[in-house]
């Protein structure tokens, strides 16, 4: 039986903590594996942690005191690759926050957690519309995020928008992948 707690990150001191006593090994568990193989070093996720707690907010889910999830959103301009592609496609993107991360410790996986920050992340958006961006075929986003309302982003002849995004991978190479958004729209 789990018993979660999820508890917002408060400072950068947090921050860095959290990271160098199981956030980094969580996010390597979940991104440096299929379908994305990232490699991606502990520096580079200090800074882009920083960045959604400048900007936004982060949240984290504790299992008996473990780190088993994350999940964060900033204003979706502060996402510059992701804004640039979104006003293209969405009238008031300016107004829109964006879903940069989520993620589930993987012998964990199915039991609520990321539920419960997908919940957290509708609570405290300050914005009516979010965008989020995942790899094509990560059908487990997909489903977690139509499950809580979003709708793939298409073009007006109901292809996805995407976005090739280029990152290191565990095998050393750099390598393109594809990705597409989704978007929730609240009233
Ligand atoms: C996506 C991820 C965060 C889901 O975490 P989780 O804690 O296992 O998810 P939960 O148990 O809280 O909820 C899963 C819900 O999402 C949906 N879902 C999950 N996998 C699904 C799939 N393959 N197909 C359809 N729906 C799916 C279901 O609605 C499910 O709820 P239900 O079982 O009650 O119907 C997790 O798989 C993960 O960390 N993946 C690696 C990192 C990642 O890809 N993050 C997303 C980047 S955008």
């Amino acid at each position: 039986m789990l018993s979660l707690d999820f508890r917002q990150v408060a400072s950068n001191e947090e921050l860095m903590g959290y990271i160098d006593n199981g956030l980094y090994d969580l996010y390597d568990a979940c991104f440096g594996v299929a379908p994305y193989f990232e490699d991606i070093e502990i520096d580079r996720l200090r800074s882009i942690f920083m960045g959604y707690l400048d900007n936004g907010f982060v949240y984290l889910c504790f299992n008996e005191d473990k780190i088993v999830g994350f999940m964060a959103a900033i204003p979706l301009p502060s996402q510059g690759d992701v804004y640039n592609i979104a006003k293209e496609h969405i009238v008031n993107a300016d107004e829109y926050w964006y879903h940069a991360d989520i993620g589930a410790a993987p012998q964990l996986r199915g039991k609520g957690i990321a539920k419960g920050l997908m919940q957290i992340l509708l609570d405290k958006t300050p914005a009516s519309s979010i965008l989020m961006r995942t790899y094509e075929n990560n059908e487990d986003s997909k489903g977690l995020h139509k499950r809580f309302g979003f709708n793939l982003l298409t073009h007006p002849d109901g292809t996805p928008v995407t976005q090739n995004v280029e990152g290191k991978r565990k095998s050393g190479h750099v390598e393109i992948d594809k990705r597409i958004f989704m978007t929730l729209v609240r009233e």
